[in-house]
């Protein structure tokens, strides 16, 4: 047939032509074998078959796509006759998939109403899978008349009179279910992805009706899709007052496609692959890109290799039983006004698929996952911020502050990389593959160098301990350093650019973190024997100290990552010693800022694990001995008898046995039953 001859034939036998491809003819026969009900068409393909056509579907898609849906049931009958006949017409569908262009979110509006249109985003929302009545059947309780009802709209609707000319009766009717045909019918939500995120915006969303077996429970929340669908508006109903005159748009959803869980490799030119190879091959390469992470914040380096470990991250190792994450997460401590929420907003922004949000989260889903109750009643399931930025880095400012659930479900989150969800009868397990940048202020707005970590910090210890790197930023008043921030900052107001250039611009530095996400790192002989003397060392330090927990297997690990890490950034593909030795040394960095045993001035472990320094542990202990036994004799104890017996004794300086009294009653060990008495609880 020639194009002229064809655009003279009706549609469905235009559509069928298409249908009769060897491609399709194939996918058509593959039908019967796997007892699929829908046939998946690349939209290209349409295009170049017959533009007419295509071009129609797009503008008058209610009408073509039943053209579609019926040219595809008529080749069926010519493929697999057998199979056709076990069908009915209605059920078999045409998908069209990968439509030339993707409609944004933010420009969808009344001018796509009826049309067929392409959307990406991230799923935030799902809810369970139900049957929906498509054709309900109703049998008449005077004359038992049974009645077909065709269904559209959220509510079933019910013959208006008997069908039956001789009864023509008003009702009452019974709804019979065995003769009414149902599919499956589920709602999500999809919202744009922080990547196309215009600065300072919030993100749009787009509600999706997916019917029917092969559509529904494709994707999870977290899992970026493009969805191919015709657009409605839809009036809201209130009970009692009607329809609004102020319509919702949402989504007929027509194929629904998975896009890789990978965030997509960002594509390097030539140029720009030459670029990245060249930094690479630099000697000082972790400088450079150091110096390329927020040029504007003044000072921070290890705080600023650490945030360039987490964002090339380690490798993941996926064996047969378990899966050990390569991700890393960083926690900032600091004092108000140390730019910490800004070195998180940077992150948020030059990160592959990055996040930034308050520990509060922006949604009810918080940080992690929540069931909610819509309005219609039925339940969803909304990801929170780990779960959305799965595969990116997701940097959460103020996570001190964060709901008291994700207390609970971050532990599996950031360990397990999952968020386990049974709640109102969903039961899921989401996707939280994400590196995290936490910052949080002092218990007591300010750093109390006097105070442990534990006691410094509102977090559990057992979230304290999934951190791989924990920094604290003290604002500590320093002429020398003052001057020169202060020099740095009023430079940049002055001039209204960073007196830094950054060596990699951000745009290239992307793409230098994806192109280096590629490599897999492996542990050359004497790497791996620098880091097990390390561990071995610090293990045996705490031997025999009758100490309860010493550096850990987690340790450990993150060690190994952080040596991934840093060879990634050279793009190496072995560890060198080097590494280790660089990661033992910002690791050491780390446990000292937060574990300095601010007594002996020793690292110590136990102080990020218990909240006490060993050292403060054994005068606690001395402390309370000397409590029990003196009460044995006087019943109370007399404070300055008690200061004065350790001072004397047990060389505790009274100040510090002050202090330890204070954290003894803060804890409930002892009480004081009167001014200047002790009593043990
Ligand atoms: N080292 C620095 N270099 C450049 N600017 C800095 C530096 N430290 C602080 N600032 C500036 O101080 C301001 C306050 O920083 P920011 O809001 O990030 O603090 P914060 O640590 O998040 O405080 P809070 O704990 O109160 O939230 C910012 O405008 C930041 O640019
Ligand atoms: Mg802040
Ligand atoms: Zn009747």
């Amino acid at each position: 047939m020639t194009q002229e001859e064809s655009l003279q034939a009706d549609p469905q036998t235009r559509f069928q032509d298409f249908l009769k491809q060897e491609k399709y003819r194939k996918t058509l026969s593959q039908m019967a074998v796997q007892g699929s009900t829908s046939i998946t068409v690349d939209f290209e393909d349409l295009l170049s078959a017959d533009t007419d056509l295509a071009e129609n579907t797009v503008k008058k898609p209610d009408e073509y796509m039943n053209y579609a849906n019926k040219a595809a049931y008529a080749q069926l009958q010519i493929e697999e006759p057998e199979y056709a006949e076990q069908k009915e017409k209605e059920e078999i569908h045409v998908r069209l998939k990968g439509l030339p262009e993707t409609t944004q979110l933010r420009i969808l509006g009344s001018l796509q109403i009826g049309k067929l249109v392409m959307v990406e985003g991230i799923i935030v929302r799902s809810s369970p899978v139900n049957p929906m009545v498509m054709r309900a059947a109703f049998k008449c309780k005077r004359c038992e008349n049974i009645q077909i009802i065709e269904q559209a709209g959220p509510f079933l609707k019910a013959p208006f009179a008997c069908a039956d000319p001789a009864c023509k009766s008003k009702g009452p009717f019974d709804f019979l279910q065995e003769e009414s045909t149902f599919i499956d019918f589920q709602r999500i939500r999809i919202q744009e992805r922080p990547e196309d995120l215009p600065p300072g915006q919030l993100p749009r969303w787009l509600n999706i009706e997916l019917a029917g077996r092969d559509l529904v429970d494709l994707a999870r929340p977290g899992d970026h899709v493009a969805v191919v669908g015709i657009v409605r508006a839809r009036a809201p109903t209130l009970p009692t007052v009607g329809k609004l005159r102020v319509f919702r748009l949402n989504l007929d959803a027509n194929h629904i496609d998975v896009k890789s869980k990978e965030p997509e490799a960002l594509i390097t030119s030539p140029e720009e692959e030459k670029k990245i190879l060249d930094i690479a091959r630099d000697a000082w390469v972790h400088r450079t890109v150091i110096r390329s992470i927020a040029p504007s914040i003044y000072g921070y380096e290890h705080i600023k290799e650490a945030i360039m470990y987490m964002l090339f991250g380690g490798v993941m190792k996926q064996l047969p039983d378990i899966t050990i994450r390569g991700d890393m997460n960083v926690l900032l401590v600091g004092d108000p006004g140390t730019a910490k929420s800004q070195l998180l907003q940077y992150v948020a922004r030059i990160a592959p698929r990055g996040l930034y949000t308050s520990g509060r989260g922006t949604t009810a889903a918080g940080l992690t996952a929540a069931v909610l109750r819509e309005r219609g009643g039925g339940m969803t399931l909304e990801a929170g911020a780990l779960v959305l930025a799965d595969k990116g880095v997701a940097c959460i400012d103020e996570i001190d502050k964060m709901r008291p659930e994700d207390r609970v479900a971050i532990h599996e989150a950031m360990e397990q990389h999952t968020v386990s969800v049974a709640k109102g009868g969903i039961v899921a397990t989401l996707n939280a593959r994400t590196s995290l940048l936490a910052a949080a202020n002092p218990a007591l707005g300010r750093y109390d160098a006097y105070r442990t970590v534990a006691e410094n910090i509102t977090l559990p210890v057992t979230i304290l301990s999934r951190f791989d790197i924990i920094f604290v930023l003290k604002d500590q008043p320093e002429k020398e350093t003052d001057t020169r921030m202060s020099e740095h900052i009023l430079d940049i107001h002055r001039r209204g650019m960073t007196p830094v250039e950054s060596p990699i611009p951000p745009n290239l530095l992307r793409k230098y973190i994806s192109y280096a996400k590629n490599i897999k790192p492996k542990l050359s002989e004497t790497a791996l024997q620098r880091l097990r003397d390390f561990y071995l060392e610090m293990r045996a330090a705490s031997e025999g100290r009758d100490s309860p927990i010493a550096i850990t297997a987690r340790q450990l690990e993150s060690l190994v990552r952080v040596s991934e890490a840093r060879a990634r950034v050279a793009l190496r593909k072995e560890i060198l010693v080097e590494d280790a030795e660089a990661a033992i040394s910002i690791m050491r960095k780390s446990l000292g800022e937060v574990g300095i045993d601010v007594t002996t001035g020793k690292t110590d472990i136990d102080l990020i694990y218990t909240g006490k320094p060993k050292s403060m542990r054994d005068r606690l202990q001395v402390i309370l001995g000397t409590i029990i036994e003196m009460e044995k004799e006087t019943g109370m104890v007399d404070e300055s008898a008690l200061i004065e017996k350790l001072t004397k004794e047990r060389d505790i300086t009274a100040q510090d046995v002050q202090r330890l009294l204070d954290q003894l009653v803060k804890e409930g060990t002892v009480y004081r039953p009167r001014e200047g008495y002790i009593k043990k609880t």
